[in-house]
């Protein structure tokens, strides 16, 4: 099921557009540099107590989209840009949504701790979080602003825990940034972070460190390249690997994983 609106279906130009639960309303379209409803131009009219979560600076892209996006029966409008990686919403993150709604009881996740990582523009951390978990959403640090400003906009009211965003750099300052004492997560969920990169014994090394015993791996991926069947073996021998569903429209497999304990 393709999950994000078709243009027929996209709310027209501004003051037709879908009412967020603050009650902003967004154009369809490109948002160019220094126009205000860019990232910090929407800050300013989120209410002064919510400034003190605007932690990371915004996101210095040239162009934005927004794009639309239906989930847990909630209009909901990303931004993106094209010049990222981590500012586009991959496959992988759709499919991970869908998964995540239609198995929302089963998974039990009110009130569950959710930590993603590679969260992108954050679509599935937003999903996660209208579905009542308490989530931590991660990445690189050019991409937590455009991250943070789409979790805001989207969780503000309709959520009962405001989602938190965090630096994790694979692989780097794993124990002091999260030690392993105080952090436990229910679930770690990871979409589309498996592709051409130099990093996926990081990333391995990373989804490792962030389990316990407990915790559900959810991986969702797009698969492309034999690196990624590469990365799925390396992924099989440390933990216990469960094929939970397939999109072959989009070649997107999901896998649940729970780390081996000899
Ligand atoms: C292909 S994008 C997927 C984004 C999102 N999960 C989705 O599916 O829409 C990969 C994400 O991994 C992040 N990433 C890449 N290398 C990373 C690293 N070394 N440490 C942390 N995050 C990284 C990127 O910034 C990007 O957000």
């Amino acid at each position: 099921m393709d999950t994000r609106l078709s243009s027929a279906q996209q709310p027209g130009p501004r003051g037709e557009g879908p009412s967020s639960p603050d009650g902003w309303s967004e154009a369809e379209g490109t948002v160019q540099k220094d126009d205000t409803s860019g990232p910090a131009g929407d800050f300013n009219s989120i209410e002064p107590s919510l400034h003190s979560l605007q932690k990371f600076v915004p996101t210095n892209y040239a162009s934005y989209t927004q794009e639309y996006y239906l989930f847990a029966g909630k209009k909901i409008v990303v931004q993106e840009s094209i010049e990222s990686y981590g500012a586009v919403v991959w496959p992988g993150a759709t499919a991970l949504c869908q998964y995540l709604e239609e198995h929302t009881e089963e998974l039990n996740l009110q009130e569950a701790k959710i930590l993603e990582i590679g969260a992108g523009p954050g679509l599935v951390s937003i999903v996660a979080s209208i579905l009542g978990a308490q989530v931590t959403a991660t990445d690189l640090p050019d991409v937590l602003g455009n991250l943070q400003h789409n979790l805001l906009k989207n969780t503000l009211t309709r959520t009962a825990h405001l989602p938190e965003v965090k630096e994790l750099v694979w692989g780097e300052g794993l124990e002091q940034n999260f030690p392993k004492s105080t952090f436990y997560y229910d679930y770690v969920l990871a979409s589309d972070v498996v592709y051409h990169h130099y990093c996926l014994d990081k990333l391995l090394t990373t989804m490792v460190h962030l389990c316990q015993p407990g915790t559900v791996l959810l991986w969702a991926n797009k698969f492309r390249f034999s690196t990624d069947y590469e990365f799925l073996d390396k992924f099989k021998q440390v933990f216990d690997t469960t094929f939970l569903a397939e999109f072959p429209a989009s070649s997107v497999k999901i896998f649940k994983g729970i780390l081996k304990w000899d």
